[in-house]
């Protein structure tokens, strides 16, 4: 079974023998490649709605990984239980949406688990909830897939940690140390949002404040901006 760059970025977050959640499995590839290649012992893959759930039903089925696979429909953590996993996995979605479905579960800060977000937005509202809630980002990466990019980092609760985190954080991450093209490109995706959006309403004079913390971030985030070719 072959994963698609993107998933296999996250394949290689989930540490061996670890059982996983797939919240949002849509077609299952991630987890029937997890229990495909051994990683895993066993999986959960739920979905809001039944139709993906199919799908994710008759690829099991086809990979003979049936009796593995426990299929869910759920809206988000509501029906995915603390026992069900070690390692919850989040891909696919919004950052907002994650963070809706993150705050309806208080049982989400227990360091025994970890969780994996590949969000395809709004990646800094992610990290800014997980920093509120006392998590820390143990690691992080990027990559391309048909020529986008994709960011995705893992996360355990962990209130114990002490790190004092620029503002820039919540934008950038730790992706500065990945060092890869697509990282960079990501940046300097971030980095061009937000000096445009900076530009933009000091323009219109609106929102000062706004103004003024994004001029803040932006010198962190300048020097590993470049001109990156995706293909
Ligand atoms: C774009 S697909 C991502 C599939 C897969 N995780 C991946 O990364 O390739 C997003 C999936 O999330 C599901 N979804 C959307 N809202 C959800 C929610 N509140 N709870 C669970 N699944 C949801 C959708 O039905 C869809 O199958």
């Amino acid at each position: 079974m072959r994963l698609s760059p993107r998933l296999k970025m996250l394949a290689d977050m989930v540490d061996d023998g670890a059982v996983v959640a797939d919240v949002g499995t849509d077609h299952a590839y991630l987890p029937l490649y997890l229990l495909s290649t051994g990683k895993c012992p066993s999986a959960v893959a739920s979905d809001l709605r039944e139709g993906p759930l199919m799908n994710a039903v008759a690829n099991a089925a086809a990979s003979g990984l049936t009796d593995r696979i426990t299929m869910r429909i759920s809206d988000g953590l509501d029906a995915v239980m603390p026992d069900d996993a070690d390692c919850f996995i989040f891909a696919g979605m919004g950052g907002n949406l994650i963070v809706d479905i993150l705050s309806k579960a208080d049982w989400i800060c227990d360091g025994t688990k970890s969780f994996i977000f590949q969000p395809m937005t709004h990646a800094e509202t992610v990290r800014a909830y997980l920093l509120s809630l006392g998590f820390r980002i143990v690691k992080e990466n990027a990559c391309f897939d048909e020529c986008k990019p994709y960011i995705a980092f893992k996360a355990v609760y962990d209130p114990t940690y002490k790190r004092k985190y620029k503002k820039s954080y919540v934008w950038m991450g730790d992706l500065d140390k990945v060092g890869n093209d697509a990282a960079a490109y990501y940046l300097t995706k971030q980095y061009t949002y937000l000096k445009k959006r900076a530009d933009a309403l000091e323009f219109a004079k609106l929102l000062p404040d706004e103004v003024r913390a994004i001029r803040e971030i932006l010198p962190d985030i300048e020097p590993h901006i470049r001109k990156i070719r995706k293909d």
